[in-house]
């Protein structure tokens, strides 16, 4: 079995003596090793939860889960397989150095001292924080403090990896490397849980994407797939020169017209939509031998997936 992680029909419901809220109603995930599953959603959707769930922090009220076949609200073994980077900030003992963060969870999950303090030392340098190894981790960048929890959560090596908004607040270098640094674990065949906002470090970073709406799953796909599912079949032509309807253009014109061409108004008249992609040859055909800048296909992205899928009705 490949599968790091199967939750099954995860529910719970939050209750304060004035509110009951069903935070998470329907979640079902599965991960593969070496699988990198984007869990989107809206602020409010259920994902911090169900990662808890996931996590074995906060009790489903149904539903089941199994982290490398083991169930971590009933067997301890669960917790050798599970790294988690949750939200905010309290991953990491901020009075503490990395290295003493890294010594203290790596011997909380199991490690002797002795090979704590070296898989820190090695995680350490895997991600350039070598020379802040005695600084206290209130005093590193926010992007150092997120690197430093994610080296905590994988100091005991586990199967599953889950990181709730790593790159929140990070500049784009800093994103970067938070981004090379999962790639790197996928590629020692980790499955990885990633919740984020940025939806272009979602759509770079992963092999299937579930997107979570009000407490539900909306769609669970390989991520290529559903962005292929969003995307339209239209073709757009970009020329190098306006068409020019007082000139040698106006045959052209007319031809187009007569297909239902769209051709942009003035003064971007060089820019053509093509709806029926049946049409492309004919279009190409009329406009031989104009230059061609470019010819694109419409492409969504996955924030317009995002946004059909979790659009308030
Ligand atoms: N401890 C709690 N007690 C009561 N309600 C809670 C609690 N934690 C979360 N909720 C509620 O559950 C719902 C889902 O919250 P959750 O944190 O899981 O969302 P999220 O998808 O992680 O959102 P975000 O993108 O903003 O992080 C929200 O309406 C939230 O107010
Ligand atoms: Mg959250």
């Amino acid at each position: 079995m490949s599968s790091v992680l199967t939750a099954t029909h995860l529910q719970k419901t939050y209750r304060t003596p004035d509110t009951v809220l069903t935070a998470v109603k329907d979640v079902s995930l599965s991960i593969d090793r070496g699988e990198v599953l984007a869990f989107l959603g809206p602020n409010g959707a259920g994902k911090t939860t169900t990662i808890k769930m996931i996590a074995g922090l906060i009790q489903p009220d149904n539903g089941s889960v199994l982290v490398n076949g083991y169930n971590p609200h009933a067997d301890t073994r669960a917790f050798a397989s599970i790294g988690a980077v949750l939200e905010g900030n309290r991953n990491l003992y901020w009075r503490l150095t990395p290295e003493e963060n890294l010594s203290y969870f790596g011997v909380l999950r199991g490690l002797s001292p002795k090979v704590a303090r070296q898989r820190g030392r090695e995680l350490l340098d895997r991600f350039e924080l070598s020379h802040k190894r005695k600084s206290v981790v209130q005093q590193l960048s926010r992007g150092m403090q997120q690197k430093v929890a994610i080296a905590v959560a994988l100091v005991h090596d586990p199967a599953l990896l889950l990181l709730d908004e790593p790159t929140l607040g990070l500049d784009v270098e800093a994103t970067e490397t938070v981004k090379r640094l999962i790639r790197e674990v996928v590629a020692e065949g980790k499955g990885i849980l990633l919740t984020t906002h940025q939806l272009d470090v979602a759509e770079d970073l992963s092999d299937r994407t579930a997107i979570i709406n009000q407490g539900e799953i909306v769609a669970e796909k390989a991520t290529a797939e559903l962005i292929k599912e969003f995307s339209g079949t239209a073709y757009h032509i970009q020329l190098a020169e306006p068409l020019d309807d007082l000139k040698n253009d106006l045959d052209c014109i007319t031809k187009l017209n007569y297909l239902g061409i769209t051709i942009a108004p003035q003064p971007d008249n060089q820019r053509i939509t093509i709806e029926d992609p049946n049409q492309l040859y004919a279009v190409l055909d009329i406009l031989n031998p104009r230059t061609i800048e470019s010819l694109t296909r419409d492409k969504a992205t996955l924030t317009d997936v995002f946004l059909a899928l979790t659009r308030k009705t």
